[in-house]
């Protein structure tokens, strides 16, 4: 059976491509979307992609993906570094999950040092622009396995 991830893309990750590329990249969400969508395909895998500028309509995504998927990867944006909600939520469920930043974190602010998401994820990519997201779905691939 074809089983599901989860992409959830959080605020601001829906202006892509316009917003600072040279940190973020100049491509757009829907061309992520669509290179994980063909990559998934080659693993029999299916992809739910999604963005929200709102944490709470992530974590009701979190919570239904209990029942409707088999991992999750995630890009909290700016929720990585302040959601406990969203922590709790992936927590609750225990689907496996697996965090992605477009930009290295780590190199960046002292405030997005720190990621909320990390303490319920089994890893972390970051800083490798779009390619991350397809990482992902290699990662998840393993992990279902
Ligand atoms: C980000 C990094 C976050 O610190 C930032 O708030 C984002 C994007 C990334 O993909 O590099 O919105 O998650």
């Amino acid at each position: 059976m074809t089983k599901s991830i989860l992409v959830i893309n959080g605020p601001n990750l829906n202006l892509l491509g316009t917003r600072e590329p040279e940190i973020y990249g100049a491509e757009t969400l829907d061309d992520i979307k669509n290179k994980m969508t063909e990559k998934a395909e080659t693993l029999s895998l299916s992809i739910d992609f999604r963005q929200s500028n709102v944490e709470g309509e992530i974590v009701g995504w979190i919570q239904e993906a209990r029942e409707a998927h088999d991992a999750i990867i995630i890009n909290a944006g700016a929720f990585t570094h302040t959601s406990v909600a969203i922590m709790d939520a992936l927590l609750a469920v225990g689907t496996p999950t697996i965090e992605v930043h477009l930009s290295n974190i780590f190199k960046r602010e002292e405030f997005r040092h720190h990621s909320y998401i990390s303490a319920a994820a089994a890893g972390m990519i970051t800083g490798f622009g779009a390619i991350g997201y397809l990482m992902a779905v290699d990662a998840a691939h393993n992990m279902l396995k």
